[in-house]
């Protein structure tokens, strides 16, 4: 078995036997260079032992690794399970080495042994951070590097249970074919730690950060690769963050984790729709509750709409939160089906608390919000409205209705307005009125009353 020098991409590691102008694999130009490709596999010896059934695997391998903090927990699919390997994604700045550290402190809590390996931060930024979270665990173990060379033979000689580290685009390897911070580094790395994980049964929580395009190459190239995708978002200027599982081979994708990030790090918040409802100005109009779904459970939001005249030149609408392609729809719906003038007005949508809804199930609730502040009018304040609005103005169903009133009912709102046809409202809607609407102008009038032709405030 001898090696061949061969022509390897310094952007991806893509590998051809003689020299190419374009890489096939990423479409960069000029980046083949000549390099010796590893030695070629041995023909394959037949080894039947490895070969187990299915039901000998015992059930200690299907363990998983719970930290305490159930809102992370839920999001991987009830614990971290042994030799997988999580990549938790998001902006820079938004929480990620926070919670992190405050998980890898609840595993150490448990006995587990952890060891957190920062190639972002030194020993003493860590300990810094440490000190400013409260009770974290003396006990994980850290290490600070930016050379993969040094942190494998450290992670492979270590007795561990969990390892983490922070990021997958500040290791690099020396001597490496690929760029530092480039696609196929990320890959490499992610690649490493893949196989440690299935070797050794260690589970991995890799760090990745989402880069603006065109920069450094960001998780996106690994989410392939990896168990499971987890992505921790929110506004920058809101306390709240949303984990979210964008795939997982261990546990239902689409689970959502509830946070604040507070002067202490990153609160578990268990209840969301109270915690979002306590500043409603409840009384104003333009403001209407939905309730969106995070995964499997229900919240409710407060969208909120102000209608404005315009002064010169177009009249603009602007989209906080909720999905501006929608709003567009909503809005032309309103002007075609239910006769609102909202050619000379702006028109600003948000949702409270720095939450996005891209759910068409909000649809209700934005066009009832906009109609509220055109008529100045406010809807009555224990009412939520939810249906997804067609270009026909109707009222179209939305996915487990049943689930999102039974939230409103548990945070007393007393009036659901619900699409027409929907038969599925079921027992979670007790204690609500329910209110079945089919069009758009007939939920303006259960919403708004029949009187609002004579009151608009643009006649
Ligand atoms: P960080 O976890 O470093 O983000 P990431 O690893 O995703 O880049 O969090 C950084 C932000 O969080 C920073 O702006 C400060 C803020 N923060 C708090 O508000 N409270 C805290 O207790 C901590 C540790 C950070
Ligand atoms: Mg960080």
């Amino acid at each position: 078995m001898k090696s061949k020098t061969s022509f390897v991409c310094s952007a991806c590691g893509h590998q051809s036997p003689k020299w190419l102008g374009q890489c096939p694999a990423c479409s960069a130009w000029n980046t083949h260079e000549e390099g010796v490709a590893p030695p070629r596999k041995e023909a394959w010896r037949g080894d039947v032992s490895l070969i187990r059934a299915l039901g000998d695997i015992a059930d200690r391998e299907l363990a998983r690794y719970t930290s305490g903090i159930e809102e992370f927990d839920r999001v991987l699919g009830g614990g971290l399970v042994p030799g997988s390997l999580v990549l938790v994604a998001g902006d820079p700045g938004i929480g990620k080495s926070t919670l992190l550290l405050e998980a890898a402190s609840a595993y150490a809590r448990r006995g587990l042994r952890v060891l957190y390996v920062s190639a972002e931060e030194s020993e003493r930024q860590l300990r810094f951070r440490s000190r400013r979270l409260s009770g974290i665990e003396h006990s994980i173990q850290v290490l600070a590097s930016t050379r993969l060379d040094a942190v494998a033979p450290a992670v492979e000689a270590a007795e561990l249970d969990v390892l983490i580290v922070d990021s997958v685009q500040t290791l690099h390897r020396e001597g490496a074919t690929t760029a530092p911070g480039s696609a196929g580094q990320v890959r490499d790395n992610a690649l490493y730690f893949m196989e440690l994980a299935k070797r050794t049964h260690v589970p991995v929580l890799l760090v990745g950060h989402v880069t603006k395009e065109g920069t450094v190459a960001g998780p996106r190239t690994v989410e392939h690769l990896v168990d499971a995708v987890l992505y921790l978002e929110g506004d920058p200027f809101h306390p709240y963050r949303v984990l979210r599982a964008a795939k997982n081979r261990f546990g239902p994708t689409h689970e959502a984790g509830m946070f604040e990030m507070g002067d202490h790090g990153l609160r578990e918040v268990q209840n969301p729709s109270e915690f979002l409802l306590q500043e409603r100005h409840a009384d104003s109009s333009g403001s209407v509750v939905t309730v969106a779904m995070e995964g499997t459970r229900s919240i409710l939001l407060e969208v909120q709409a102000l209608v404005a005249r315009a002064g010169y030149g177009s009249a603009r609408r602007v989209a906080m939160g909720p999905d501006p392609r929608r709003v567009a729809v909503i809005l032309a719906v309103l002007e075609r089906r239910a006769r609102l003038d909202l050619s000379a007005s702006e028109v600003f949508l948000n949702v409270a608390g720095g939450f996005s809804i891209a759910e068409p199930a909000a649809d209700l609730a934005l066009a009832l919000a906009v109609a509220s502040s055109y008529y100045d009018k406010p809807v009555d304040p224990r009412c939520v409205a939810v249906g997804e609005i067609g270009l026909a103005g109707e009222v179209r169903r939305v996915s487990r209705l049943g689930l999102r009133l039974k939230e409103a009912a548990r945070l007393g709102f007393t009036t659901a307005l619900v699409p027409g046809r929907d038969r599925s409202v079921g027992d979670g809607a007790s204690g609500l009125r329910v209110v079945p609407v089919s069009r758009i102008d007939e939920a303006l009038d259960a919403a708004l009353g029949n009187s609002r032709q004579v009151e608009q405030r643009h006649g």
